[in-house]
């Protein structure tokens, strides 16, 4: 049974597949509205979320399938001590297909070997969050018409931040590639994304502190929020968390072309007047989020055999 954990458990010929998919049904969501008919979501969220679960829920209905789920913990037998794996052996007697964000790492794995369905990571703890790539892929192809040759900036936390591991390891399989890593010192990229991405495959990249010396280098800009949840001390997070605050005048020297993420939600780090800036593309984001969901979910339950 096909999971996916981690972006890199799709080929780069997948990628384009899902984007294709995704593309066909912007263009003719009526083609994909009974797709699913019969078929349910469950949805299994142990941390919360706007977004992804509400975007994995709206994708199966408008494939016509149902949903259940939960949206927190305490509502799951969880709360009682029920092991992640003995939950998804519970859950795939009533679903055909299990999207399940957890707060520790490595745990939608655990489900994905327990489960006899196909689980979809949809976030543990600070370590990856590939369905939020598919959605950043999507809008990166839209806006640049390419994945090469694009200079990437990432800032904010890119410790915590686990869309921003899952996006260097997408993009790293793509040539020209060249990664700018804009953080606070305490709020590095791992170790292990740092030489296994992008040591080891030779991408020039280079760390600085400092936003607005890079800015000009820019094809995307992909800001982060301080994840709070993740730290072991409020002190911390109150020192660190308006490190970077992205405002109109600090565009002043980006490219008339570059692109603004961020895979929400925001706390500080992008203000609300660059929301009309044409660059700005984080409620795009949004929505493409879904129709990568769509895509995806259709090719595991075709792989499945269950549609
Ligand atoms: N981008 C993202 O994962 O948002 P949510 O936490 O709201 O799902």
């Amino acid at each position: 049974m096909r999971s996916i954990i981690d972006i890199l458990d799709l080929s780069t010929d997948e990628l384009s597949e899902l984007i294709a998919t995704a593309e066909d049904i912007i263009a003719h969501p009526d083609r994909y509205s009974e797709v699913c008919h019969g078929k349910k979501l469950a949805t299994l969220f142990f941390e919360p979320s706007t977004r992804t679960r509400l975007s994995f829920e709206a994708a199966m209905y408008e494939l016509g399938g149902n949903v259940i789920g939960f949206s927190e913990a305490q509502s799951s037998s969880a709360a009682k001590g029920e092991s992640v794996s003995d939950t998804v052996k519970t859950v795939s007697c009533y679903a055909d297909i299990i999207a399940m964000r957890h707060p520790k790492e490595g745990a939608p794995l655990v489900a994905s070997r327990a489960a006899s369905v196909p689980i979809i990571n949809a976030g543990d703890g600070g370590h990856n969050h590939p369905t939020q790539t598919l959605a950043d892929l999507l809008t990166i192809y839209r806006e640049k018409g390419t994945f090469e040759n694009l200079t990437v900036g990432v800032c904010g936390d890119l410790k915590f931040g686990r869309t921003v591991h899952s996006l260097i390891n997408a993009m790293s399989r793509y040539s020209g590639l060249k990664m700018v890593l804009i953080s606070p010192e305490e709020l590095k990229v791992p170790s292990y994304v740092k030489k296994d991405v992008l040591v080891k495959k030779g991408i020039p990249y280079i760390q600085t502190t400092d936003l607005t010396e890079v800015m000009p280098e820019l094809d995307v800009l992909y800001m982060t929020r301080v994840q709070r949840e993740r730290f072991f001390n409020e002190e911390d997070y109150l020192r660190l968390k308006d490190s970077y605050i992205l405002t109109p005048d600090k565009l002043t020297n980006a490219k008339k072309d570059m692109i603004i993420m961020h895979p929400l939600p925001r706390v500080n780090e992008i203000s609300v007047a660059i929301d009309d800036d044409p660059r700005a593309c984080y409620f795009k984001q949004v929505l493409n989020g879904k129709y990568m969901r769509m895509a995806l979910i259709m090719k595991l339950l075709k792989e499945a055999g269950t549609i």
